[in-house]
This record gives C-alpha cells, sequence and structure tokens, in this order.
C-alpha cells in the first residue's frame, strides 16, 4: 500500500504524449479576489503554467476546470471563473476561453472544437451540487470532455470530489501535473528524510486545527518553535497567566500532552519568552513588552516579542531543513508585524531547505519581501496540513500508479 512518505510514486505528464489529445486539466484556481473582482494573489495560476505549457508545446489542447469559493451548489455570480480566463490568457500569452457550464451538451460542442494550442476553461465546477458529492454521473459528464486527465490541483487534492476522483473512474491515463508533483516531492522529503536538523515552526490562532500535524511531526523534528495566538494555549498548559489573550483553555491537557511527548523523544521545543501586548486590539499604541507567561489581565498577545525573535533566530542556525506554517502574531496589522517579518527574515537568510505553508503565511513571507528566498511555498493550506499529518490525499491516491 501506498504511504503518504513515499516518493513519488505516481505517473506524472513527463509520461504523456499529448499531441493531438485534449487533456482534462484539475487545477486549483481557488485564489482569493478583491471586492473588485480582480485577482488579488496569482500564484495558483503562475504555478499552472509549467504544465499547461508542457500540454500545448507536444501539441495537445488542454480543457481547464477548477473551483472557487463555496458557492453551495449553485451559481454566484461573484465566484464566476471568466475573470480567472483573462487572467490566465495575459499570463499563459494565448487565448483561454471561458465557458459558459462544466458540464453538458454546450460545453461538449465547445470542447470538441478545440484545436491543438488551445486552451479552454470550465465554469466553477461547485456550481453543481454533484462535484463536491463525487456524483458518479457528473464525474462522467466531466470525464466526456478530455482524452487523458491531469492532476495539477495539489491545494484540492485532499477532497475526494468529482473531478478529483469520481472523473478518474473513466479517463485513463490519469496522471499528476508538475505543481502536484513538486509540491508531493518537496513535503514528502520533509516526512521521510529530512536533512538534519530539521525545525518546525507553528503559529497561527489556533492550536484545535494544528493538534494532528504537530502529533506526527514531533515524531520528525529536532527542533519545534511555537508562536501566535497557539502560544498561550501552551503557556496556561504550564500554569502562565494569558490575560486576554486568545487560548483554547480546553485544549490546555493536549498541549501539556504535546510538550511532555517532545520532551520523551528528546525534541527541543521552543515557546516565547515575551510578547507584544495591548489593552486594546484597534489601539496598537498602548503596545508593550511583557513576558509571555505573565500577561497583565487588561490586555492581549498580538506579536512576539525582540527576545523571541532573537531566540526563535538563533534556532535556525545551524537548520537543515525548517518547515513554517502559521503567523507568529496578527501580522495583517503593520504594528503587530514585526515579529513575524523580523523571523521571515531570518528564515530566509538560513541556509536550510525552507518550505512555508498555509495561505497567512504564505503572505507573511511575501509580507517581507522574502518569498524568493524559500525554496518552496506550497501552493496547499488544507492539503498540506493533512499531507503532514500522514494521511492519503484522495486525488493523489486516485492517480495511476507507476
Ligand atoms: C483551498 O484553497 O484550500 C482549496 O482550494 C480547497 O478549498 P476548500 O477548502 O473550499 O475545499
Amino acid at each position: 500500500m501506498e504511504t503518504a512518505t513515499a516518493s513519488f510514486s505516481k505517473k506524472t505528464i513527463d509520461d504523456v504524449k499529448f499531441s493531438g489529445r485534449r487533456a482534462l486539466v484539475r487545477v486549483d484556481f481557488n485564489v482569493p479576489m478583491t471586492p473588485e473582482g480582480k485577482i488579488a494573489d496569482d500564484t495558483r495560476l503562475r504555478e499552472s503554467l509549467p504544465t499547461l505549457r508542457k500540454i500545448l508545446a507536444d501539441g495537445g489542447s488542454a480543457v481547464l476546470m477548477s473551483h472557487m469559493g463555496r458557492p453551495k451548489g449553485k451559481v454566484v455570480e461573484s465566484m464566476r471563473l471568466a475573470p480567472i480566463a483573462a487572467g490566465l490568457s495575459e499570463r499563459l500569452g494565448r487565448p483561454v476561453r471561458a465557458l459558459k457550464d462544466c458540464v453538458g451538451p454546450e460545453v461538449e460542442r465547445e470542447v470538441a472544437s478545440l484545436k491543438p494550442g488551445d486552451v479552454a476553461l470550465l465554469e466553477n465546477l461547485r456550481f453543481h451540487p454533484e462535484e463536491e458529492k463525487n456524483d458518479p454521473g457528473f464525474s462522467k459528464s466531466l470525464a466526456r470532455l478530455g482524452s487523458v486527465y491531469v492532476n495539477d490541483a495539489f491545494g484540492t487534492a485532499h477532497r475526494a470530489h468529482a473531478s478529483t476522483v469520481g472523473v478518474t473512474e473513466h479517463l485513463k491515463p490519469r496522471v499528476a501535473g508538475y505543481l502536484m508533483k513538486k509540491e508531493i516531492e518537496y513535503l514528502g522529503r520533509i516526512l521521510s528524510n529530512p536533512a538534519r536538523p530539521f525545525v518546525a515552526v507553528f503559529g497561527g490562532a489556533k492550536v484545535s486545527s494544528k493538534l494532528s500535524v504537530l502529533k506526527n511531526l514531533l515524531t520528525k523534528v529536532d527542533r519545534l518553535l511555537i508562536g501566535g495566538a497557539m502560544t498561550y494555549t501552551f503557556v496556561v498548559s504550564q500554569g502562565g497567566r494569558v490575560g486576554k489573550s486568545l487560548c483554547e483553555r480546553e485544549l490546555a491537557d493536549e498541549a501539556r500532552n504535546i510538550l511532555e511527548e517532545a520532551n520523551r523523544r528528546g525534541v527541543e521545543v521552543l515557546l516565547p519568552t515575551d510578547s507584544r501586548a495591548v489593552q486594546d486590539v484597534d489601539k496598537p499604541s498602548t503596545i508593550q513588552v511583557v513576558p509571555s507567561d505573565q500577561i497583565p489581565d487588561d490586555r492581549e498577545g498580538v506579536d512576539i516579542g525582540p527576545d523571541t525573535v532573537k531566540r526563535f533566530s538563533a534556532a535556525l542556525r545551524d537548520a537543515k531543513t525548517v518547515f513554517w506554517n502559521g503567523p507568529l502574531g496578527k501580522f495583517e496589522r503593520p504594528e503587530y508585524a514585526d515579529g513575524t517579518f523580523s523571523f521571515a527574515r531570518a528564515l530566509a537568510s538560513s541556509g536550510a531547505t525552507k518550505v512555508v505553508g498555509g495561505g497567512d503565511c504564505v503572505s507573511a513571507v511575501h509580507g517581507a519581501g522574502v518569498a524568493d528566498k524559500i525554496d518552496h511555498i506550497s501552493t496547499g493550506g488544507g492539503a498540506s496540513m493533512e499531507f503532514l499529518e500522514g494521511q492519503i490525499l484522495p486525488g493523489v491516491a486516485a492517480l495511476d500508479d507507476r
């Protein structure tokens, strides 16, 4: 049986000659949009280009399918994919036809008219409730649109939907695109064969959303750094005072167990020693540096303090692999961004292989201006977490074995 730690064992687009064939390509174009309907972050579009270029250079045509948002099986105007087709066309340097639906006779007619080198993008898959239900009939209708199936949607590989799983029952070959392969290889190496010392850094608001991944990575890492609001659940588990800071008191026992397990395994854990704390999040002028385990009752932690930045940065110095998920403070506000950005810069200057995952953290490395120094920025939020928890991703499992 395949495991999530295996090296990439699936067929890829390098195993297929696309000449004269129509590839049905699952991409993840679920990208953030501005209120004006413009693409706010085009990473997922840019990352799809190598796969599309290879298909087109071979002399194939491509029918792309994606979801956007969670429209709950209905047409939601603001979640139409026409602006994405336009954005992709600019980046690909050739026209991308935006289709009005993703299944049905009209769509079948349109895709049948595609010539080698042509690209079409289907309408948002989730306008049909059958997509998320992995409905067999809907899967079959999608399968009619191509003769080769390519999955390059790492960000959606943890969803067993019609376009990621059901469709693969009706199409062969079923292969991974370059982005899918790259993601699984980088994240897979973290699980199976990281260069050591291996340091994992977790931040963000909630311990609850990271419990499984923390537990799995404890068996792999040499050092664990914890920041962000998650800190305060750990601080409470050690009897500290966290004032009004965000904290999941009901998870204090779990947090304590993690620290004890780390101790048993000889994993060094660094928790913040100081925090920047405010009386009111909307009044940054009230900011003060206080010990992270003695936050006054009228204050809440919003960022790691300078001593913690120093210790965390020093903890990266000898690292050979670093994985970072979750910001270390409320960095969306410039007044509270110092800890996260200083840490991002320290990470950028480390000689380790650096992998960053999860939407907020990706914005943080961009905000700190160091994105180009990171070896791999994962395009998957939930998918990368589930993968690092050790779960098999259904969208990957459904592809042809090598
Ligand atoms: C993501 O952005 O994490 C993926 O596109 C999956 O989206 P979903 O959580 O709505 O399934």
